[in-house]
């Protein structure tokens, strides 16, 4: 049986000394549940009494609107010419996808990738904040590094799946934020057994055992999210499982992730 979920470690206390907690989700490998585990996770701890942005990183596969209800929101400037988030499940959201048809291709690159994530930083109104979580596209690319470059992140959680090659990209995930200097606060295990809609019982969904501790990352591991259909079926809804379902195993796990979050963060944005 796999050991119990950790407490988080690390976190760059110093580095950020007012504003919120900025906290990367990245991954290595594509679809192992980033975009779910930072839309659930934001939604927890704004439940928890968080004040907390959501800043859908991920410019080429925006998943954040889709995933809260909101696709045909559109990003609007103040008077003073600064991006007004949008206010939906008790949360501040920017996304890419708030300022293009749904459906477009999204093509960055350089120069006009960084100004984006530059801007969605720091030409956003976010307001008075204890975290945003971001949501970054997978793999090692340009996005963790321009938002590396435009903001001190207090630290990232790395998602993964039970399969091996969802740990070897993990572990390519956990080298870069090494090089960069980014905290790798913990690892999530998504999809660790399937929930069977029928008994509720957890079945193996991968022939993998899973993970029994984080420690080839040299980090904890915070929790294990089962497979559950009605994670899928939230998601795509617009309803996100944390309101939906918040007794489910999945939400419980969630919860406690944002709990040692903001127990190991006490302190609050200006
Ligand atoms: N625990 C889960 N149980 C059931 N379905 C899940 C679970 N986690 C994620 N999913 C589903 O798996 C798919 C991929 O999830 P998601 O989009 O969050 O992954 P991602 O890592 O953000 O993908 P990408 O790399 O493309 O950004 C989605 O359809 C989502 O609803
Ligand atoms: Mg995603």
């Amino acid at each position: 049986m796999p050991g119990r979920p950790e407490e988080l470690t690390g976190g760059a206390a110093g580095r950020a000394p007012a504003g919120p907690r900025v906290i990367a989700v990245a991954s290595g490998k594509g679809g192992v549940g980033k975009s779910t585990v930072a839309v659930n996770l934001a939604v927890a701890l704004a439940a928890e009494g968080a004040r907390c942005g959501l800043l859908d990183a991920d410019l080429y596969g925006p998943s954040v609107p889709l995933m809260l209800g909101v696709s045909d929101a559109r990003l609007r400037a103040g008077a003073d010419g600064r991006i007004r988030p949008l206010s939906a499940h008790g949360l501040r959201i920017v996304s890419v996808g708030f300022m293009v048809p749904e459906g477009d291709a999204l093509i960055w690159r350089g120069a006009a990738l960084h100004k984006l994530i530059h801007d969605f930083v720091h030409d956003v109104d976010w307001g008075a904040l204890d975290f945003i979580v971001a949501d970054l596209p997978p793999g090692t690319g340009d996005v963790p590094l321009s938002l590396h470059q435009t903001i001190a992140l207090h630290g990232a959680l790395l998602v993964t799946t039970p399969q091996a090659v969802a740990r070897a990209d993990a572990a390519r995930a956990a080298s870069m934020l090494r090089e960069l200097d980014i905290p790798l606060l913990g690892v999530i295990e998504n999809m660790s057994g399937a929930l069977c809609p029928h008994c509720g019982g957890a079945v193996p969904l991968f022939p993998d055992p899973g993970l029994e501790d984080a420690a080839q990352f040299g980090a904890p591991l915070l929790g294990r999210i089962p497979f559950d259909a009605r994670i899928a079926a939230c998601g795509d809804a617009g309803a996100p499982l944390m309101a939906r379902y918040a007794d489910s195993p999945a939400a419980e796990a969630l919860r406690g992730i944002a709990r040692g979050l903001i127990r190991h963060s006490p302190a609050s944005a200006a």
